[in-house]
């Protein structure tokens, strides 16, 4: 069996809502709703532990969608915020799979939290998969004047998204270190990467998409109203 540790702790800037942004409303619910129904839906998650902004109390209706799940307070920076979430699970087996997930992802879906449990469970040989897709455009590199330094070959770069699956005691021994090399992190497979552990792309859908500005949520919108009244998009 598998944990699951959704952040939600951020402030939401970009997206310039009132509120956290993993309360906004997505197709009729708070925006985390949907993330913790992924992994309530995948058979192998026994436990959900959600990061919260300090400070901050869910209403009564916000607080009914956190049932079940255990919750703490996030930190300044989001690996602070998965290292406390990590700290409020309880004790497990120093392999047994621990996703990570930002709850501004409200478009994961089941199969792909299994496909990652999956790739790191105890005897599979890997300790870090991670959800990555394609890239469609063409990325340079620039210089700091602002002119292109190089064109990286497309067909071996990858976007990286959520969920991402470590052995647990990997993920503990990547953010055991101090608070100003996690706020540095952009991602949590960059600081296992760091302890020389190899980490294994799985292929995830361009839906897997992060809520970050007004127009992602737009688009979150309409993808969830449509798969709820049973159609695709
Ligand atoms: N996150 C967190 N704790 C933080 C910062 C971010 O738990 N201190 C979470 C967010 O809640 C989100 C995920 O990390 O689910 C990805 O972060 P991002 O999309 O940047 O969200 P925000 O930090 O909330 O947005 P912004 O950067 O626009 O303020
Ligand atoms: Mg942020």
């Amino acid at each position: 069996m598998a944990i699951a540790l959704i952040v939600a702790a951020g402030r939401g800037e970009r997206l310039g809502t009132s509120g956290p942004k993993a309360f906004v409303s997505v197709a009729g619910r708070p925006m985390i709703a949907w993330s913790i129904d992924a992994f309530r839906a995948s058979g192998s998650v026994r436990e959900i532990v959600v990061a919260l902004p300090p400070g901050w109390e869910p209403s009564e209706s916000e607080a009914a969608e956190l049932d079940g799940c255990i919750r703490c307070e996030g930190g300044e920076d989001r690996s602070l915020s998965v290292r406390a979430a990590l700290e409020a699970a309880s004790a497990g087996e120093a392999d047994e799979p621990v996703l990570v997930h930002d709850a501004a992802r409200a478009l994961v879906e089941s199969h792909l939290i299994e496909e990652l449990v999956l790739a790191v469970a105890p005897g599979s040989g890997c300790q870090a998969a991670i959800a990555a897709c394609p890239v469609t455009d063409t990325i340079k590199v620039a210089d700091e004047g602002g002119f292109v330094l190089s064109t990286p070959e497309r067909s071996t770069l990858k976007s990286v998204q959520t969920p991402q699956a470590f052995s647990r005691n990997v993920l503990e021994r990547a953010l055991a270190q101090d608070d100003g090399v996690l706020s540095a992190a952009t991602d949590d497979a960059a600081l296992v990467a760091q302890l020389g552990i190899k980490v294994l792309l799985v292929d995830a859908p361009t839906e897997n998409f992060k809520v970050t500005e007004p127009k992602d949520l737009e688009l979150a919108n309409l993808i969830l109203s449509r798969r709820t009244a049973g159609g695709s998009i």
